[in-house]
């Protein structure tokens, strides 16, 4: 990579617009997305067919696939949901597409306005709630298609290595999905596992000095020793000796983020005021240019309403600045190409599960799970996308930590 003499602003500023009609150019951005929709298809009809020694029929896992669905249109804030049979299957069926697409316009309007996450070294990207990693996807083929554009256009200083993915998700169901998913549509970079299980009583800052501990007492331990031919524990100073660690960064660049995303993970009152301390430290992990993205259910909406403010209130606390040019509540698109292709995709579902099974569509428009039922948009294929409970809009918050994070005080 050519040693950058500007700033990222700068350097973002002068290409972005030339990246965005590159991106249109030839349909790149689509013809990733199709190729999405086209995977995910094949995921969804294979898992709906029984493997070799299964004892179950077409039917009946149909029948498991078609009764998990009210509950991810509908039950979404529980957490306990996506480990239940056909949980993550169901939810990547319905929502995978609509919120991959739905980053990648978030990750254009961070470019645009030349805000985007950019580094030297290992962008460190953090997907809180990742479900079956839409976002995830998003950033992968997004800095990717950027990736290529730089190398086309010979834009040496804007090439960046390839971004790091995290992840915090609890559920083993989407783990399991995102691993055998990343597989079978041949993303090299994954992801493939999950980073970090539970954000309740996830803190940066505590598990990045028990590391630096651990190492110190290794480095002690060893002290005066030769290992590897490598580490010289002898006449290594600890501070060089931690420099040197794998990492690049150091020691001391464990756990901070270039990147954080919360896409409707922050869904309920209760469990924002409950992850305060969370996002708190969260929060705090943000590197010096770094961004925090909240995106998820509008804000007009009375339920969604209060938890953006505290959102708000623990970036203030934390020294991030809001990007407001970024921020706001944005339209949800029903009839676009990508609309057009999630429209496919539920036709291209269905119409094999009504043709494959005892499925039709008097039972599914009487089907009910307690309140919830099927929206006739994902299984008709006559019925607009858009329907009477559909979202006008989705809120937008985004943050940048626009001077250096603040100095900790160590725990003892
Ligand atoms: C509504 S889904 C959002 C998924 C994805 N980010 C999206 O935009 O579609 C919320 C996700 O958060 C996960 N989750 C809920 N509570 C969690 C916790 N305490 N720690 C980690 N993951 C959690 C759920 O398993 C689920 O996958």
């Amino acid at each position: 990579m050519q040693k950058r003499e500007t700033t990222w602003r700068k350097l973002l500023n002068l290409h972005q617009e030339e990246y965005r009609i590159w991106l249109d150019k030839d349909e790149k951005r689509f013809q990733i997305f199709d190729k999405l929709a086209e995977d995910l298809e094949r995921y969804v009809i294979t898992s709906l067919q029984p493997g070799p020694y299964d004892d179950i029929s077409i039917d009946d896992l149909c029948k498991r696939f078609v009764h998990r669905i009210p509950d991810v249109l509908g039950n979404c804030d529980n957490a306990n949901m996506y480990d239940e049979d056909m949980a993550a299957l169901a939810y990547a069926h319905v929502h995978l597409l609509e919120r991959y697409r739905r980053f990648w316009d978030i990750l254009l309007r961070l470019l645009k306005e030349a805000v985007l996450p950019m580094s030297e070294n290992e962008l460190e990207v953090l997907d809180v709630g990742t479900g079956p990693a839409p976002v995830l996807y998003a950033i992968s083929d997004f800095y990717q298609l950027l990736q290529k554009f730089t190398h086309e256009k010979g834009y040496p200083s804007l090439g960046i290595p390839f971004p790091e993915l995290s992840s915090v998700e609890s559920s083993r169901e989407l783990e399991q999905f995102i691993h055998a998913f990343s597989e079978v549509s041949q993303r090299s970079h994954g992801p493939y596992s999950i980073t970090f299980r539970n954000f309740k009583g996830l803190d940066f800052n505590e598990l990045r000095a028990e590391t630096i501990e651990e190492a110190k007492n290794k480095w002690k331990a060893n002290k005066g020793r030769q290992w590897h031919d490598y580490y010289d524990y002898g006449t290594q100073s600890w501070e060089s000796y931690s420099e040197e660690m794998d990492n690049p960064m150091s020691l001391n660049g464990l756990y901070r983020y270039n990147f954080v995303i919360f896409s409707n993970f922050l869904t309920t009152e209760s469990d924002v005021e409950m992850w305060k301390k969370e996002l708190n430290a969260t929060f705090l992990s943000i590197r010096h240019g770094g961004v925090v993205v909240v995106t998820g259910a509008s804000a007009n909406n009375k339920k969604y309403k209060p938890i953006y403010p505290i959102v708000r209130e623990i970036a203030k606390e934390t020294q991030l600045g809001r990007i407001k040019s970024v921020s706001g509540e944005i339209a949800c698109e029903y009839s676009d190409i990508y609309a057009k292709r999630i429209k496919q995709h539920y036709d291209t579902v269905w119409t094999w599960i009504k043709s494959n099974s005892s499925i039709d569509d008097s039972f599914l428009e009487s089907f009910r799970v307690g309140k919830n039922r099927i929206v006739k948009s994902l299984w008709d294929p006559d019925t607009n996308l858009q329907g009477p409970g559909s979202p006008n809009e989705f809120s937008l918050l985004a943050f940048r930590r626009n001077q250096r994070p603040p100095k900790l005080r160590r725990k003892e």
